[in-house]
C-alpha cells in the first residue's frame, strides 16, 4: 500500500479555505481517490480540547511562545492519531491549516520568527509534511471586502490589522521559500473557479 497524499491549505481569515478544502476533496474523490478532511487547531480529541484554550478568552491569555508551543502540542497529537494513520492507510489527507499557519500566525506576526516556530513544529510532526500547500490569497479590494464582512473573531483573529498584515507578508515569504511545495493561489473569482485553480496546482500529485 503506497502512502496517500498530504495538503494543506492556508491563507489569513475568511479568504474560503474551509469551503474550498471541502469542494477539493469532492472534487478528488470524484477521480476516485479515498480522501479524509481535517482541520487545525483540532483534529483529534487531544487537539479539540487545545484548540478551545487557544482560541477563546482574553487576547493576551498565552504569551507568544506558550501560544506557538499548544499549537504545536495539538498538532502532534492530531497527526499521531489522525493525519499519519490515514496516510500510511493509502488515504489522501486535506487539511484546513496547519504548519504554515504557526509560521506565519506565530512565527512572522507573532514576533518569534519564522525559524524558530518552523524548529518547535519540525518536532511536533516529524516526518509527516505535507505533500502540497495551497495558500489562498486576496488582493487588496478583496481584502477590504473580507474586513467589512467579517462577523465575529475569535482570539486570533480578532487582532488588529497589522497583526493580520504581517500573516499575509509571512505566507509570500514562506512561499517563496519552498516554491516546490507551498503555492500561493488566487483566492478571487467564482468558488469554482478558484477549486479549478488548486487542482491546477495539484495535477502533477494525481495518480
Ligand atoms: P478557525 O476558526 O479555524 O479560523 P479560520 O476559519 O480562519 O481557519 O481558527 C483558527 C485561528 O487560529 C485562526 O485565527 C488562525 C489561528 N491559527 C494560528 O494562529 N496558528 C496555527 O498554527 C493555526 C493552525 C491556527
Amino acid at each position: 500500500m503506497s502512502r496517500g497524499r498530504f495538503i494543506t491549505l492556508e491563507g489569513g481569515e475568511g479568504v474560503g479555505k474551509s469551503t474550498q478544502t471541502k469542494a477539493l476533496a469532492e472534487a478528488l474523490g470524484q477521480r476516485g481517490l479515498d480522501v479524509m478532511v481535517t482541520r487545525e487547531p483540532g483534529g483529534s480529541d487531544g487537539a479539540e480540547k487545545i484548540r478551545g484554550l487557544l482560541l477563546a478568552g482574553a487576547e493576551d491569555r498565552w504569551e507568544a511562545r506558550a501560544e506557538a508551543l499548544l499549537f504545536a502540542a495539538a498538532r502532534a497529537d492530531h497527526v499521531d492519531k489522525t493525519v499519519r494513520p490515514a496516510l500510511e492507510s493509502g488515504r489522501w489527507v486535506l487539511c484546513d491549516r496547519f504548519i504554515d499557519s504557526s509560521l506565519a500566525y506565530q512565527g512572522g506576526a507573532g514576533g518569534l520568527g519564522i525559524e524558530t516556530v518552523r524548529a518547535i513544529n519540525v518536532a511536533a510532526v516529524g516526518d509527516a509534511l505535507p505533500d502540497r500547500t495551497l495558500v489562498l490569497t486576496v488582493d487588496e479590494a478583496g481584502e477590504r471586502a473580507r474586513a467589512r464582512d467579517s462577523g465575529q473573531s475569535d482570539r486570533i483573529g480578532g487582532r488588529p490589522k497589522d497583526y493580520h498584515r504581517r500573516v499575509e507578508a509571512a505566507f509570500r515569504i514562506i512561499a517563496a521559500e519552498e516554491p516546490e511545495r507551498v503555492r500561493l493561489i488566487d483566492a478571487s473569482g467564482s468558488p469554482e473557479e478558484v477549486t479549478q485553480r488548486l487542482l491546477d496546482a495539484i495535477q502533477d500529485l494525481l495518480p
